[in-house]
């Protein structure tokens, strides 16, 4: 595996791959890589010749209250568990190269419209750091295809939007959620959890789940079901910021025709945020 990281030593890279007509396949990430992550890998490698990962703790995608400074990295470790999975290239750019101008300059990508909705509403100006970065990779990587996390449902659908509206000339690719045994999503917020909150934590994909299984047995009575399921959340502990029940496409609140539904919701254990979700197929 190659770690690189200077902009223009990757771009030399990709026009060799190009004149050998090589499938590029990409997987953005923040690092601290857990087995969600490593499965975007894996699948990545059944589709494509090279898997390129980058690892960059996006500035631009924190708000003013997030902590940017204390989010971990774990570098090595990280480029460890990618050799094991023979990935061609671990892309490791620079804030300085990325945002060669400074953040307040920075030419930004906004989607929007599903950019402001549930979580962009509880994050202002995050899903703008996402797409911002997210086509900044896209421009330096140039993938084939690249592969996202259905965990960040919102930010996956913002993605495409993204790749949609902006022409742009690859595949976007979500992957299931990779779950603990007892459901909890994987995530790399789940080491904040103490034991009693980590012990707490899988009862919010449960929430999820029996929401899920009233709709599938006919309730269509959508905002009882989800107050019914924040007060649940909220007796056992949680701080719920939102469940929301919505078209997994566009994520308007659904009509009713509409028959492919995601169910997201986010709620914090302590100073954690956690977010999960649920397709469903009427
Ligand atoms: O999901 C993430 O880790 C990040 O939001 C992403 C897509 C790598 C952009 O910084």
């Amino acid at each position: 595996m190659q770690i690189i990281s200077d902009i223009p030593v990757l771009r030399e890279q990709r026009r060799e791959w190009q004149a050998s007509a090589k499938v590029i396949a990409f997987v953005p990430t923040m690092g601290n890589l857990h087995q969600g992550h490593l499965n975007l890998v894996r699948e990545a490698k059944k589709h494509a010749d090279i898997v390129v990962v980058s690892i960059f703790v996006n500035p631009m995608q924190f708000g003013p209250d997030e902590d940017l400074d204390a989010y971990p990295r774990t570098l090595n470790d990280d480029a460890a568990k990618l050799e094991a999975l023979d990935v061609s290239v671990l892309f490791v750019p620079k804030v300085s190269d990325i945002y060669a101008r400074g953040l307040e300059q920075q030419t930004f990508v906004e989607v929007p419209g599903i950019s402001y909705m549930i979580c962009g509403a509880s994050r202002p100006g995050h899903f703008r750091g996402v797409a911002t970065i997210v086509c900044k990779l896209f421009n330096m990587v140039q993938p084939n295809l690249a592969f996202f996390g259905e965990k960040d449902f919102q930010q996956l659908q913002v993605i495409k939007a993204m790749v949609t509206d902006l022409s742009m000339n690859l595949q976007v690719i979500g992957v299931a959620t990779t779950r603990e045994s007892d459901g909890l999503a994987m995530s790399s917020r789940n080491q904040y959890l103490n034991a009693e909150q980590r012990a707490l934590a899988p009862i919010l994909y449960e929430q999820l789940t029996m929401i899920a299984s009233a709709i599938e047995q006919g309730r269509r009575d959508f905002s009882m079901l989800v107050s019914l399921g924040k007060q649940h959340l909220a007796e056992l502990g949680f701080n719920p910021d939102y469940i929301e029940i919505r078209n997994a496409e566009n994520l308007l609140p659904p009509g009713h025709e509409d028959t492919q539904l995601v169910i997201l919701a986010a709620a914090f254990l302590g100073k954690t945020r956690l977010i999960d979700n649920i397709q469903i197929q009427l």
